[in-house]
């Protein structure tokens, strides 16, 4: 055994090196999947020079994007308390927006924001991912996460969120 016990150390060693460093690791934020079934809380547009139109323009007949906010059962509790609980997940869509007449085009991306304090703890306790249509991979590292995390910062008070919530 006092042989073997060396070799046990350098295995554990080896292993745990595999696992993913928690709270450092900040650009794995989970894709939000089934977020059509979730509240719908609000829309709103922006113009076809936003920025996330840059990477692949939107032209005529695209004449603007509009944005879709969804949140899952966690985040409608943050919502209502301004408390949000782990696992609470708002998620955006932004889709183009075709046309004089208005009509929905493609979507382009999908944004989100996840509620794990100990794993975001750099972010506010928010993970924050961007997924471009059709794509399951978080397209956000750690810096432009942060660069999420600062405009959201000015929600302190609100748990990071902008979103509200009527009831109609
Ligand atoms: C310059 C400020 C700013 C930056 C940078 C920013 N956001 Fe936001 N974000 C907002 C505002 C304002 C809203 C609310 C928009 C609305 O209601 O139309 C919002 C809303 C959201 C929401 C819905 C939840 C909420 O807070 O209302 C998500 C999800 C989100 N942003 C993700 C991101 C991600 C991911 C990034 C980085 C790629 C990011 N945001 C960068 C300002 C910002």
């Amino acid at each position: 055994m006092s042989q073997l016990r060396p070799f046990l150390l350098l295995l554990a060693a080896g292993l745990l090196a595999q696992l993913p460093a928690r709270g450092t690791d900040r650009a794995e934020v989970p894709y939000p999947n089934g977020y059509r079934h979730w509240t719908f809380l609000h829309s709103s547009m922006v113009s076809s020079t936003f920025g996330p139109f840059k990477n692949k323009p939107c032209v005529n007949p695209c004449t603007a994007g509009i944005f879709y906010f969804y949140a899952n059962e966690r985040a409608m509790r943050g919502l209502r308390t301004g408390s949000y609980p782990e696992g609470a997940v708002l998620a955006e869509e932004m889709l183009e927006f075709i046309g004089t007449g208005g009509k929905e085009g493609e979507r382009r991306i999908v944004g989100v924001m996840v509620k794990d304090s100990r794993r975001y703890a750099a972010t506010g306790g928010w993970g924050y991912g961007n997924y471009d249509s059709g794509s399951r991979t978080n397209t956000l590292d750690a810096k432009a996460q942060d660069e999420c995390y600062q405009c959201h910062l000015k929600r302190r008070d609100h748990g990071y969120v902008f979103s509200e919530y009527r009831e109609r």
